[in-house]
């Protein structure tokens, strides 16, 4: 009879646990209705590559910057040097997605 308990607590703990991780998976999954990861696939990788280390055309190491969210904002909107401005292009969302895209680019 014991051991039935146990089982029957172990199951329902399981159970507990399983509807918790579909529960918290598909937020954390989307940070944002935008995929900054795909923008940053089709607008960025010419010059800083995929892995953000690339710098074609001068483009700064992603992988090591120590700039801030709202400086990349600020240099994704408004272009610096050879970089050109996005304004025209992505929205603030978009840009906002893949800067914060961009901070997850870290050195192998
Ligand atoms: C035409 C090539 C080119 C493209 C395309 C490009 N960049 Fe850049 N990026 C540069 C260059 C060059 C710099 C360095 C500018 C400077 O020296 O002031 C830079 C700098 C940056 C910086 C500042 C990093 C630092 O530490 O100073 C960020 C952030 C950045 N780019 C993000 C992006 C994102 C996000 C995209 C896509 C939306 C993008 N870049 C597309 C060339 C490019």
């Amino acid at each position: 009879m014991r051991i039935i308990l146990i089982f029957a607590a172990l199951i329902t703990s399981i159970l507990v646990m399983g509807a918790k991780i579909s529960v918290s998976e598909p937020m954390s999954n989307t940070p944002s209705a935008v995929d900054g990861k795909k923008i940053y696939k089709q607008y960025c990788v010419t010059c800083h590559g995929i892995y953000g280390d690339m710098g074609a055309s001068g483009a700064a190491n992603l992988t090591i910057s120590k700039l801030k969210l709202n400086e990349r904002i600020e240099v994704i909107t408004n272009g610096r040097k050879a970089m050109a401005s996005f304004k025209a292009l992505l929205d603030k969302e978009k840009i906002k997605a893949v800067a914060q895209y961009t901070m997850t680019l870290k050195p192998e």
